[in-house]
C-alpha cells in the first residue's frame, strides 16, 4: 500500500488530521489498533474550546455538535461553600465553550471519513514505524494475522500517550518533561436531569469535585480520589454521599441523584515531549503531551496540533516548501506550554493535596478569592479556558470557512 500521509491512531488528532487533509486533496490512511465500536464508545472529554468548535464547523463536521452540544457562556468556581461565576463570554469579547462529548466528535469524524471514501484500518496489531529519516517512511502492522506495509511521504503519530510513535524518535534527540500528581479523578455518567446550567469546579476540604453535563437526561461528574484507588471501593451510594458532601451548598443547592451508568478512575499527569518531529515523523496530541483534565485542554490541544500539521503538509504539497513543517514543534510547543501552565494552575488551585499544610490550603482559597473578585485575574482565567488563538507565523490565519476549501 502507498499513501501520502500515514496516520497512526484514530483519536481526535488522527481523525481530524485525516479529515482536514482530505479537504485539501491530500490522501491519508489511518491505522487504529481498536475497533470502530470501541473508539466510538470510550467516554472521555467534554469541553470544546471556541477555536475547536470553529474548526469543526468550518471544516463541515459541526452539524450535530451545533444541534446537540451545549454552549456555555461561563463557569462557576465554588469554595468555602459559595459559588462564584466567571462570565467568560463577557471577559473574552464573546467567546464560549461547547460541552459535547469526545466520543460524539469521534463518531462525526469517522462518519465524515467513511462518507468521503476515506481509509481507516481498525483492529490493526503490532503497528511499527520504519525509515522515518528517509523520504519513504513506512508503517507496518498485522491485520487478521497478515503482515502489511504502507509506504508514505510522511507519518503522523497520533496514537496517544502509550502508542509507538513517540518512542520512534531517537532518545538522544528527545527530551521528556513531566509531573505526576498525587490525585486521580473518579468520573461518572448518571441518569439525572442537569444539576446546574454551567460547570461547577469545587475546591473542598474533602477534595475537588466537578459538575458537568452531557444531555438533558445524562450528567457527567468527577470526584478527586486517590489515583491508586480501585473503582470497586466506590459504590454508587458512596459516590453520591461524597458528591453531596463536596458540592451541596448553603444556599440550598443540592446534587440530584440517579442511576450511575458508567464509572472509572483515571490518574493525572503533566507531560511534554520535545521535540515533536524527527525526519518525516510528526507526533500530535496525547502522543506528544498530556495535561491533567482540570483545564479541559487535552482534546483541544490535539486539534490545534493537527491544525498546524495540516497547514504544514498543505504548504509542502502546494509549493514544495517545508517552512511550516520545519517549525512544527516550535509553533505547537508555544501553545502547548501555555496550556500546560493553565492546566497545572487550575489543578493546584482546586485539588486537596495530602502533603499540603493549612497554610497552603489558605493560599488556594486566597487565589480563588482573587481570581473571582479581580477583573484582571478572571479575564486571564477566561481567555485561557475558552482557548488561546491558533497561531501559524506568516500565515495570519483567521478561522472562517473561507480559509478552508470545504
Ligand atoms: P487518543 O484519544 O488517546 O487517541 C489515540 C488513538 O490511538 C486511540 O484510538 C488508540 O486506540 C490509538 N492507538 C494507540 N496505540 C496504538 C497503536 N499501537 N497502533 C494503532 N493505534 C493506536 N480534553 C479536553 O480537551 N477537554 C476535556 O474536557 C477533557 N476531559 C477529559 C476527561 C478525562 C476523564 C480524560 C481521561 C481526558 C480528558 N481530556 C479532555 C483529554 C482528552 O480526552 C485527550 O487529550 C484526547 O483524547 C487526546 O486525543 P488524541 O487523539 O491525541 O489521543
Ligand atoms: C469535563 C471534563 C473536564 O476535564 C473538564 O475540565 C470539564 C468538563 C467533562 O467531561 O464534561
Amino acid at each position: 500500500m502507498r499513501t501520502q500521509v500515514g496516520i497512526i491512531g484514530a483519536g481526535p488528532a488522527g481523525l481530524m488530521l485525516s479529515h482536514l487533509l482530505h479537504l485539501q486533496g491530500i490522501e491519508t490512511i489511518v491505522i487504529e489498533k481498536r475497533s470502530r465500536e470501541e473508539i466510538e464508545g470510550t467516554i472521555r472529554a467534554g469541553v470544546l474550546e471556541q477555536g475547536t468548535v470553529d474548526l469543526l464547523n468550518a471544516s463541515g463536521v459541526g452539524e450535530r455538535m451545533l444541534k446537540e452540544g451545549h454552549i456555555h457562556q461561563g463557569i462557576e468556581l465554588q469554595f468555602n461553600g459559595n459559588r462564584h461565576r466567571i462570565n467568560m463570554e463577557e471577559l473574552t469579547g464573546g467567546k464560549k465553550i461547547t460541552v459535547y462529548a469526545q466520543h460524539e466528535v469521534i463518531k462525526d469524524l469517522v462518519a465524515a471519513r467513511v462518507q468521503a471514501g476515506g481509509k481507516i484500518i481498525f483492529n490493526a496489531d503490532h503497528v511499527s514505524l520504519h525509515d522515518i529519516e528517509t523520504e519513504e517512511p513506512k508503517i507496518r502492522f498485522e491485520k487478521e494475522g497478515m503482515g502489511n506495509e504502507i509506504v508514505c511521504d510522511f507519518i503522523a503519530g497520533c496514537d496517544g500517550f502509550h502508542g509507538p510513535s513517540r518512542q520512534a524518535i531517537p532518545n538522544i534527540i528527545r527530551t521528556e518533561k513531566q509531573k505526576v500528581y498525587p490525585f486521580g479523578w473518579l468520573g461518572i455518567l448518571a441518569e439525572t436531569p442537569p444539576v446546574n446550567p454551567e460547570l461547577i469546579y469545587t475546591n473542598h476540604e474533602r477534595g475537588f469535585a466537578l459538575i458537568s453535563t452531557r444531555s438533558p437526561e445524562v450528567q457527567r461528574h468527577y470526584l478527586q480520589v486517590d489515583p491508586n484507588d480501585d473503582i470497586k471501593n466506590w459504590s454508587d451510594d458512596r459516590i453520591w454521599t461524597e458528591l453531596h458532601a463536596r458540592v451541596d451548598s448553603e444556599d440550598g443547592f443540592k446534587m440530584k441523584e440517579g442511576p450511575i451508568i458508567q464509572k472509572n478512575i483515571v490518574s493525572m499527569r503533566s507531560f511534554v515531549c520535545e521535540t515533536m518531529q524527527h525526519g518525516r515523523l510528526f507526533i500530535a496530541g496525547d502522543a506528544a503531551h498530556i495535561v491533567p483534565p482540570t483545564g479541559a485542554k487535552g482534546l483541544n490541544l490535539a486539534i490545534s496540533d493537527v491544525y498546524v500539521l495540516s497547514n504544514g503538509l498543505l504548504q509542502f504539497y502546494q509549493s514544495g516548501k517545508k517552512e511550516i513543517l520545519d517549525q512544527y514543534s516550535e509553533i505547537c510547543l508555544r501553545r502547548i506550554w501555555k496550556a500546560q501552565r493553565f492546566s497545572y494552575w487550575m489543578t493546584t488551585m482546586l485539588h486537596r493535596d495530602v502533603n499540603h499544610s493549612s497554610y497552603e490550603y489558605q493560599i488556594q482559597l486566597a487565589e480563588l478569592d482573587y481570581v473571582t473578585s479581580s477583573i484582571a485575574a478572571s479575564t486571564s482565567l477566561a481567555e485561557n479556558y475558552v482557548g488561546l488563538p491558533f497561531e501559524i507565523p506568516g500565515y495570519n490565519f483567521k478561522m472562517n470557512s473561507a480559509s478552508l476549501s470545504v
